[in-house]
């Protein structure tokens, strides 16, 4: 089982909508088992879009439900209760192939994301981020902060803008690996796709209840990309802590 959280300390950068999309992927496109932890109290973004994209369904032909996901809301985001969750997900080895996590968007001591970090439950923390200089700011402290802790993170650029001069990105890349984090070669582009949901009736890359596959290969193709780098990453990593040598 591998747990991965898409995770900023900032709000806006992507949590949620990866988070989202990585688990459609695993689950509709490559068949995985997942389940979805919504943390992110008081507003439960996740949870709340898979209850509407669900409402949105039940009115309009339905869908099978029993395909989909679990979306669990975690209530009790207490220390004690994060803890407790903690624990808990240790039942769900050999059922579950992956489990994604949105947490709130801030990280200090208490913090659920923090609890999680220092038990060692989070295979990988992926850190979205963009040009803006707090986003940046913060991605490098968390970044650092992890890493310090043992933490293993990857960063990727988000809302790519096609205005901003690609060297700008690259040296923004640069100065990430010179610190000795690890950043995609992904960059996911800014598409008004990724902010529609699937009941919007429009072109839309955010749902909770389907991958919409075509859509995401002629308007943001690297988001595969990125998900196939999460899990080859840590398959790669699984595959060396057990001792075995891929072939
Ligand atoms: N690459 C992107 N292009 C366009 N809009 C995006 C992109 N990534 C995220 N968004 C949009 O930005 C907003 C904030 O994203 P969200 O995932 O809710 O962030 P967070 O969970 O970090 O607060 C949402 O409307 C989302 O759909
Ligand atoms: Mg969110």
């Amino acid at each position: 089982m591998i747990v991965v959280s898409f995770f900023s300390a900032k709000g806006g950068t992507g949590k949620t909508t990866f988070n989202m999309s990585m688990a459609s992927f695993l689950k509709y496109h490559l068949g995985k088992a997942v389940i979805v932890l919504d943390a992110d109290t008081p507003e439960y973004n996740l949870y709340n879009s898979r209850v509407r994209e669900l409402d949105y369904k039940r009115k309009n032909g339905g869908i099978d439900e029993s395909a989909l996901y679990p979306v669990w809301k975690v209530l009790d985001v207490t220390p004690e209760g994060i803890e407790s969750l903690a624990g808990k997900l240790d039942a769900l080895r050999g059922s579950v192939d992956y489990v994604l996590i949105d947490f709130p968007g801030s990280c200090v001591k208490d913090d659920a994301i923090w609890t999680f970090a220092r038990r060692g439950v989070l295979d990988l923390v992926v850190i979205p981020v963009d040009m803006d200089p707090m986003v940046l700011a913060s991605a490098l402290q968390l970044a650092e902060i992890f890493t310090h802790t043992g933490q293993k993170v990857l960063l990727f650029f988000n809302k790519v803008h096609g205005k901003i001069p690609s060297e700008k990105y690259d040296a923004v890349a640069e100065l990430f690996r010179s610190r000795g984090f690890r950043m995609s070669e992904c960059r996911i582009k800014n598409a008004l796709a990724m902010s529609r949901d699937a009941e919007s009736g429009s072109n839309y890359l955010r749902s909770t209840i389907c991958f919409p596959e075509k859509t995401v290969r002629d308007l943001n193709p690297q988001l595969i990309d990125l998900f196939k780098e999460v899990i080859g990453y840590e398959e790669r990593e699984k595959t060396q802590a057990e001792g075995t040598v891929p072939v």
